[in-house]
């Protein structure tokens, strides 16, 4: 099994990096892996209709975009931890975008059931300095939007805001959140919930054979 934490911010080693690395920190029995797209060569979606999905899920812009995509993939749970920018991070947009581009065109070309997010639970997270509710909502909402379109399954909190994690970081610096104690806490209490409902996932799929 394996957890993939996709740092959506445009800057490497930012407070959404820091706060992945301490929710993954002792969890053995599990692979974990963190992909920033803040390294990631990532250009917006092209809308090339003819060239889109001519294979299903396949993007024929040549840039990093693929290896996101094929972590994804390979994953058994995803965390998106996002920050709040003005809106959501740019080169996490271009993501978005082009991966509902080739859901779209893949149905159109190749019909359902080739979709390979499909089924894949995730946690929603949301990285702010303030944590106001304002942030959490405009971006939680987004990734709700885009992870159910994909017929992945966000995993619900049961505090506020309830779609998701709201993450205060206090301050801009990197590394700020590390001395925001109670938000590493609650975020570490996350974990449980999307092993068991990743093992859930494996069970019903392993048992449907
Ligand atoms: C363009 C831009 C706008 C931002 N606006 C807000 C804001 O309105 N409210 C807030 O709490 N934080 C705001 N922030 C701060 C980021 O959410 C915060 O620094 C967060 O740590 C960024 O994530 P990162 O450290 O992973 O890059 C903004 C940051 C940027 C770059």
């Amino acid at each position: 099994m394996k957890i993939l934490g996709v740092a959506c911010s445009n800057r490497k080693d930012g407070n959404s990096y820091f706060l992945l690395k301490e929710m993954f920190k002792g969890i053995s029995s599990i692979e974990t892996k963190i992909v920033q797209v803040g390294e990631l060569n990532i250009k917006p979606c092209e809308l090339c209709f003819e060239s889109c999905a001519t294979k299903p899920f396949e993007c024929v812009i040549k840039d990093d975009f693929h290896v996101l995509l094929d972590e994804m993939k390979s994953a058994n749970g995803i965390i998106f931890a996002c920050p709040f920018y003005f809106y959501v991070p740019s080169k996490f947009q271009s993501v978005l975008e082009r991966i509902s581009c080739l859901d779209y065109f893949t149905q159109k070309n190749h019909g359902e059931g080739h979709n390979p997010l499909a089924g894949k639970p995730c946690l929603l997270i949301v990285v702010s300095a303030s944590g106001s509710s304002f942030n959490a909502f405009q971006i939680l909402h987004h990734l709700q939007e885009f992870a159910l379109m994909l017929h992945m399954k966000p995993i619900t909190v049961n505090h506020w805001p309830f779609i998701g994690f709201s993450a205060k970081t206090g301050e801009m610096e990197k590394g700020a959140i590390l001395k925001e104690k109670e938000v590493l806490k609650q975020a570490k209490e996350l974990m449980p919930l999307l092993i068991r409902k990743m093992k859930k996932e494996i069970f019903t799929e392993l048992s449907m054979y």
